[in-house]
């Protein structure tokens, strides 16, 4: 143990190296950059159109066209990856067009793809609320989400997705054992270097309200505590992150962040493999909303979540304001 500081007073003071911008600079234990970046994209079925979501302003359903052209402004900023969600036209009891050849996320994909080859790391979200009629994860039986019938339909998406040329596999579901089944099931249609990022420690959280709206997912009953995890929890969520592990997945996930950044610092200590955190919509729009009003400075407020977030212990953030961040990183601060 050190002596209190205030008995090295004089002798030490912290604020010598605060003194100007280069000796911060160079003392600064964080760095956030453009590439730390995942840019989400919302894909519809429309043909030329993009649509604004109201509680997400910057944010749009994009045609497959307008995807091509969001997913080049992230490639310019410096971000090398998109996370891909769709919203099908038609949604049926199991989600069928979650895993259509012809399915909108995946025709997505073919184009990202085709566009921009290697340079852009196409990422899938793989679950099937977005194309369920009822708006969860899995397969519903009178009120209740069954776990083991949905593994087969979650990984019939995911191969759809490999197929389609999806760079990682992102399963959001949290039905236990997905992980596993998914690897399988690549593996066996020959993706076996297809990576796997899993949402491990994902959060019943009221602040996936506006994805909802952008993603039209609301469940359309009842809500998603029974297969997402409960906010009280720590140690249930390193169970999660070893569980995954051992399944196989690549990239381990704890979603959202800013409320979660103690488990994203103790899953950073418990494994090696790269951690990413998602900067859900609600915490987006809550910065949006009191930056509309004045309230804060966007630019200082959003450096300093995403700054906040990689100390935590995150390697890679998924968030909304990937592109106006990457933008900010490039003018420096
Ligand atoms: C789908 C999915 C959700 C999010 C990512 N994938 C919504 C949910 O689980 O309800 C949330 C992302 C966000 O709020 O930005 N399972
Ligand atoms: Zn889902």
């Amino acid at each position: 143990m050190e002596p209190p500081t205030r008995m090295n007073f004089p002798i030490t003071r912290k604020r010598r190296l605060r003194k100007t911008e280069h000796l911060r600079e160079a003392i600064a234990e964080t760095h956030l950059r453009p590439a730390d970046l995942i840019y989400p994209l919302f894909i519809n079925d429309e043909q030329h159109s993009r649509i604004a979501v109201p509680s997400m302003p910057g944010i749009y359903q994009n045609s497959v066209n307008n995807a091509v052209i969001e997913a080049g402004k992230a490639l310019e900023a410096g971000i090398r990856a998109v996370l891909v969600f769709g919203i099908p036209a038609e949604k049926d009891q199991e989600g069928s067009s979650a895993w259509f050849e012809q399915g909108v996320v995946q025709r997505g994909i073919r184009e990202l793809k085709r566009q921009f080859g290697k340079d852009l790391l196409v990422i899938a979200d793989t679950c099937l609320c977005e194309y369920t009629s009822h708006g969860h994860c899995g397969v519903l039986l009178e009120g209740r989400v069954l776990n083991d019938p949905s593994l087969e339909l979650l990984a019939r998406t995911a191969v759809s997705q490999a197929e389609a040329g999806a760079d990682i596999i992102a399963p959001s579901d949290m039905m236990d054992g997905r992980v596993a089944y998914i690897r399988d099931s690549l593996d066996d249609a020959g993706y076996d270097d297809t990576p796997i990022m899993a949402y491990s420690a994902k959060y019943a959280s009221a602040l996936y309200g506006p994805f909802r709206d952008a993603a039209e997912s609301t469940p359309a009953s009842g809500d998603r505590k029974g297969y997402q995890m409960d906010p009280r929890n720590a140690r249930e969520a390193l169970e999660e992150v070893s569980l995954d592990i051992h399944e196989g997945a690549d990239i381990i996930m704890v979603k959202p962040a800013l409320p979660y950044l103690d488990i994203i610092s103790q899953v950073r200590k418990m494994t090696n493999l790269p951690v990413a955190a998602y900067n859900v919509s609600g915490e987006y729009s809550m910065v949006k909303a009191a930056a509309a009003n004045g309230w804060l400075d966007e630019k200082a407020t959003v450096l300093e979540l995403l700054t906040g977030i990689k100390r935590a212990g995150a390697d890679l953030i998924i968030s909304y304001h990937a592109l106006d961040a990457a933008d900010w990183l490039k003018q420096g601060r």
